[in-house]
Parts: structure tokens; C-alpha cells; sequence
């Protein structure tokens, strides 16, 4: 595939971002470059990371905001903006100037459960199936088309925490697979929806 340049935005424990950097080790993701890792929360665990792997770390803020983050997304050749468990609201602009370049991951089978608090809504809806979903980012909350998800069953005695595990486990195969998929330009958005040009011709929706 060709060269990926991406940003991965984060708000806590960054367990998803050493899942995509040990895909890149691993080989799983080839020519795909972390080129910055962002967050809102100068304290967030995630960013040990980051550290780690000497990634640059930009902390979003009064004097480092959206616009200079597009400025650096154009000028850098940024080609995927990957929101790997960041809990705020991007500004609409932001959205708009880089549409079908940013990419969510959302613990819940989108469109069921936007928002907060997903794995216990889940439980109290009783309902059967969770998961977790990759999807384009619009300028509403959760919206975009979703290319990739994944599914778990919801056992009687699934509680918050152990749906909150089964969903990561969940999230650490599909968010590679769409990274992958981006990358070698299988997945595209295509205005409400998105077109997928590998084998799978039919909603890629894979059940664990
Ligand atoms: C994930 O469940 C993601 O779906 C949600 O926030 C969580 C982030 O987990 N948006 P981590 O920070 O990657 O461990």
C-alpha cells in the first residue's frame, strides 16, 4: 500500500493506539506512519505511548487549536485522522475541511447507542448483541457511514466492565482492519454512504 500518514487523537488510557502501534511493529500495517499523537488531556495514560516510541505528542488547546491542526493535516500530507477513543466534539469547520479523512471508533453496533455511557445502555435495553463500530466522521454526533463492526453477545452475567472488555478485545481487531483498509484505498466515503472495493461485497460486518 502506499505511504499513510496519520494523526490518532486520543483522551485516556490510549489502549487502542499501542494496539494500531504494535500493528505497525507486527507488520499488520504496512506503510502506515503515526506521524503525531494529539489529546485534550495533557494527563492522559495513553500518552506513555506516544513517549515510547518518540511520536510527537501535540496537547489541543488556546494556543494549539483546529486550525493550526488543519494547517499541519495540509501541510504534512496527513491522510487519516484516526479518533481512537477522544471524548470531545470536533468543530464542524474541522469536519467539513477534511471530510472522509476522519475516522471514529465507537464502543456500541452504531446506529444503536450514540453517545456516552454505551455498554450500559446496552444492558439496560437487554439487549442480545454489542460491539463496536469504525466509521467515517460527520458533522453529527456518531453519524457517518460505518464501514467496519464487530459483534459480542450479551450474557446474563455480562456487567459494565466485562462488555467494556469484550468490546475492546473487539475494537483491537477492527480498528487495524479499517486502518488497513484506508490505507491500500479499499474504503471510501462516499457522500451519506461509502464504497468498499475489496472481496467483500456485501456490508462488511464481521461477527467475532
Ligand atoms: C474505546 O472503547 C473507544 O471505543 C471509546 O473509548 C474507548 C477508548 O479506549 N471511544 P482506549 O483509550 O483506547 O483504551
Amino acid at each position: 500500500m502506499s505511504e499513510l500518514n496519520c494523526l490518532i487523537f486520543i483522551s485516556g488510557n490510549g489502549s487502542n493506539l499501542k494496539n494500531i502501534i504494535e500493528k505497525i511493529d507486527s507488520g499488520f500495517l504496512k506503510n502506515v506512519f503515526i506521524r503525531e499523537v494529539l489529546t485534550d488531556n495533557p494527563s492522559a495514560g495513553g500518552l506513555k505511548y506516544a513517549k515510547e516510541k518518540n511520536i510527537p505528542i501535540k496537547i489541543i488547546n488556546d494556543k494549539y487549536n483546529y486550525d493550526n491542526i488543519s494547517s499541519d493535516i495540509n501541510r504534512n500530507d496527513i491522510g487519516l485522522v484516526v479518533l481512537a477513543g477522544y471524548m470531545k466534539i470536533l468543530p464542524k469547520d474541522f469536519v467539513n475541511n477534511h471530510e472522509g479523512k476522519i475516522i471514529n471508533l465507537h464502543p456500541s453496533l452504531l446506529p444503536k447507542h450514540k453517545g456516552l455511557n454505551t455498554h450500559q445502555r446496552a444492558i439496560q435495553s437487554g439487549d442480545d448483541v454489542h460491539g463496536a463500530s469504525v466509521h467515517f466522521v460527520t458533522d453529527e454526533l456518531d453519524d457517518g457511514p460505518v464501514f467496519i463492526q464487530g459483534l459480542v453477545e450479551i450474557k446474563e452475567s455480562d456487567t459494565v466492565k466485562t462488555l467494556e472488555e469484550k468490546i475492546h478485545k473487539i475494537e483491537y481487531q477492527i480498528l487495524p482492519i479499517a486502518i488497513r483498509w484506508i490505507g491500500e484505498k479499499l474504503v471510501e466515503k462516499n457522500g451519506s454512504n461509502f464504497s468498499f472495493r475489496g472481496i467483500l461485497e456485501t456490508e462488511p460486518i464481521i461477527y467475532l
